[in-house]
């Protein structure tokens, strides 16, 4: 951990946001950590900024309402989150138009769809 304590101290230096806390030093930043991801904060969060612009309530782009933990558990539940997010073959790929999301936050989807989709 040596190593991540001197990269810590440069980048303290160096930009006030590129801080390492002690979470970090035991998953690194190159690594995801999907251990006891939550709906609350980790999976609403990424839902919001990559999905609610067409999927909240009421939206006029599509009917697919994903906003609230029931309505996108549904669709956790029934494999079509994992099937668009992963652009896999028979679904509508996710976002649409736009960037695949990234490795890390389809593994905490993922993680967290192979937990049950709780309410946490
Ligand atoms: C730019 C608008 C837009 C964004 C952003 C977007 N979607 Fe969609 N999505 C659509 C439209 C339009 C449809 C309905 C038409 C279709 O199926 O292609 C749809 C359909 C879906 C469906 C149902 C289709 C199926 O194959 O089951 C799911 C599930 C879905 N989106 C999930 C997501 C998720 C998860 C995200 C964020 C990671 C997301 N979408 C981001 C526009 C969007």
């Amino acid at each position: 951990m040596k190593v991540l304590k001197i990269i810590n101290f440069i980048c303290l230096g160096l930009f006030a946001g590129c801080y390492y806390d002690n979470e970090e030093d035991l998953y690194p930043a190159n690594e995801c950590n999907t251990a006891s991801v939550s709906y609350q904060s980790d999976i609403a969060p990424i839902i919001q900024a990559n999905c609610l612009s067409c999927h909240a309530l009421g939206s006029t782009v599509t009917s697919v309402n994903l906003q609230g933990h029931a309505k996108f558990s549904e669709r956790a539940k029934n494999g079509s989150i994992s099937g668009v997010i992963n652009h896999k073959p028979g679904f509508s790929p996710m976002p649409q138009g736009g960037a695949k999301l990234s490795n890390c936050n389809i593994q905490k989807i993922e993680a967290w769809i192979a937990s049950g989709s709780p309410n946490n």
